[in-house]
């Protein structure tokens, strides 16, 4: 055993995906600029504080998708081939599936994501409200390749893949590319796509968004070192670090940082990591597209972009895109 699977093991959690964060969060704590990956944000306290997230007044992007998916949901369904099968990109909450599932004549869903328990549930749940769709639920992380189910329901059906929230703005260019590249190979020959994006705008209603008066967004930062100090046995000093964000117009994106308020030494798993005064750890990037840079980088990823909504005052976008031959 080596010092950190010994660790690991004091830490009473020597399963496989706690493996994959322990290495993940050292390695990358271990960079210059330090960093940890924003996927780490969603256990069941993250999620909670990001759908707290949601309802805040700053927070424009989730309710600005639902108009839009709402006001437009005959202008989608109309894209939408009868008996299409709908794959989900990381489902979270069932709230905008459920408007399209409302809207379209959709056969199938089929929702992908890397936490388990949370898919069955919401499985179960729209089975009982939607007793004509044969669901099949994917345990999979959605950025790596993964493969459809194998059955005979879903074989002959138009694919249709859904990826709303604007969670591509997480992915850096050329994961994006690289994101919408695996998709088009899963999803197959004459799929589409239905996407939600996040748009640039003026930069102080960026800013808000990520800097919320009622601190929810500072907590759901910091809730990631929460996770390390419970999951991997670190011992950050919450009090020590600060959150903060900010934009950065030249690469068209929102970082959010934790701040460490003093030289200190943080222990996790063996390992020892030195923090100045100052020093920051890069914990999400969020970027904001143009209409026109989001449909370039489609087309650059074997799409070709069908149509796109958007609200009123432009602030965020939704799209289709067909795949390209
Ligand atoms: C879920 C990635 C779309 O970037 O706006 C919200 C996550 N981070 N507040 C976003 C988030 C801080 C959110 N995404």
């Amino acid at each position: 055993m080596n010092v950190h699977a010994s660790a690991l093991a004091e830490a009473h959690l020597p399963d496989q995906q706690t493996s994959v964060f322990a290495r993940e969060a050292i390695g990358d704590l271990s960079q210059r600029p330090k960093r940890l990956s924003p996927k780490y944000f969603y256990d069941a306290t993250g999620s909670e504080l990001f759908e707290a997230i949601t309802r805040l007044p700053e927070y424009y992007p989730t309710r600005t998708e639902l108009s839009i998916l709402r006001d437009r949901g005959s202008d989608i369904a109309a894209l939408i081939p009868e008996g299409a099968a709908l794959i989900e990109f990381g489902a979270g909450a069932t709230t905008k599936v459920r408007l399209l599932l409302e809207n379209c004549a959709i056969s199938a869903y089929v929702p992908v994501d890397i936490s388990g328990d949370f898919l069955q549930d919401q499985a179960n749940a729209l089975r009982r409200d939607f007793p004509g769709l044969a669901v099949f639920p994917v345990a999979a992380d959605f950025t790596a390749p993964f493969a459809l189910p194998e059955v005979i329901t879903l074989a002959g059906m138009p694919k249709v893949g859904f990826f709303p929230g604007s969670t591509l703005g997480n992915f850096e260019p050329h994961e994006a590319c690289a994101f919408l590249r695996s998709a088009r190979e899963i999803l197959g020959k004459d799929s589409q796509m239905i996407i939600g994006v996040d748009l640039e705008k003026d930069e102080r209603v960026l800013y808000d968004a990520y800097n919320d008066a009622a601190g929810v967004t500072a907590r759901f930062n910091l809730n990631v070192l929460v996770r390390i100090n419970r999951e991997l046995g670190g011992n950050f000093d919450l009090s020590a670090f600060t959150h903060r964000a900010i934009y950065n117009r030249e690469r068209h994106r929102i970082e959010m940082h934790l701040i460490s308020k003093k030289s200190q030494s943080v222990r996790l798993l063996g390992t020892n990591f030195a923090f100045r005064a100052g020093e920051s750890i890069h914990t999400e990037s969020s970027y904001k597209y143009s209409i026109d840079r989001f449909a370039a980088l489609a087309r650059g990823s074997g799409w070709t972009p069908r149509a796109s909504w958007t609200d009123k005052a432009g602030m965020f976008s939704v799209h289709a895109l067909v795949a390209s031959d």
